[in-house]
């Protein structure tokens, strides 16, 4: 469905991805693992349209999507939840899918279904400014903002950064609820979800996909990412 392939991504003359060969398969969710700084947000925005690769092809159902705007990427259904968990602060919680409901071309209701689908608490702060809630309650209604529409590839970057252990586990089950239903790339560094939701899992160091863990039962809940660097 999506391939990648010997993909190039730069920052003016820093190279920062080399090379890199990925597929997502339909209805797969991959996950991508590595350090700070090994270019793994790099990737899911060139893969979004929000960076132009330097080199290589990225094709999705037979079509070349490289380089092509953010815009016609979100109409063929890539969505992108980026690290910082920005919402429209000001905007409240209901607002924020109501301007993507807007841009998809989707009813209200259903848009707004989804999301309460995922996340039924979110009624009650559905009138509060999106600022109010917490970082993991943004991550969610960014999550179920993306739902929104059409979506097809899910390109979520690091949904459980920085939160705290009980809404990590209600993250964990909306993604895993959303298994099979999406195909997803994401990011995420905390190996005990990975190993329980990632169909494949790759190791990113230093720009490129340095190895696959195709053995998840080697993933102990103690085990350090350091192991497979
Ligand atoms: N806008 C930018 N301009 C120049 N260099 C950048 C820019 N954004 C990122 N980089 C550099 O590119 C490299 C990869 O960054 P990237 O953000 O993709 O890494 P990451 O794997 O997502 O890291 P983290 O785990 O900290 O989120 C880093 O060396 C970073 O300093
Ligand atoms: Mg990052």
């Amino acid at each position: 469905m999506l391939q990648i392939c010997d993909l190039g991504v730069a920052y003016g003359h820093a190279k920062v991805i080399h090379d890199l060969n990925l597929t997502l398969n339909p209805g797969e969710m991959v996950f991508i693992v590595g350090r700070n700084g090994a270019g793994k947000t790099t990737l899911l925005k060139t893969i979004a349209g929000l960076l132009k690769p330097m080199k290589g092809s990225i094709t999705y159902n037979d079509q070349s999507i490289a380089g092509q705007p953010p815009e016609k990427l979100a109409r063929l259904g890539f969505r992108f939840v980026a690290q910082d968990k920005k919402v429209f602060s000001e905007l409240t919680v209901r607002s924020n899918i109501e301007l993507a409901a807007y841009g998809a071309g989707e009813p209200m209701d259903k848009a707004w279904s989804k999301v309460t689908q995922i996340y039924p608490k979110i009624e009650e702060f559905r009138d509060m400014p999106a600022g109010n809630l917490s970082g993991g309650q943004r991550e969610i209604l960014l999550i179920g903002r993306a739902l929104v529409g059409d979506p097809k590839v899910l390109l979520i970057d690091e949904p459980t950064e920085g939160l705290a252990a009980i809404v990590i586990q209600d993250i964990f089950r909306i993604l895993s609820n959303m298994r099979n239903a999406v195909s997803a790339i994401i990011v995420e560094q905390n190996l005990s979800i990975v190993k329980r939701l990632a169909d494949r899992i790759y190791v990113m160091k230093e720009g490129n996909l340095i190895r696959e863990i195709a053995d998840k039962s080697e993933i102990a809940d103690s085990t350090q990412l350091e192991t497979y660097l």
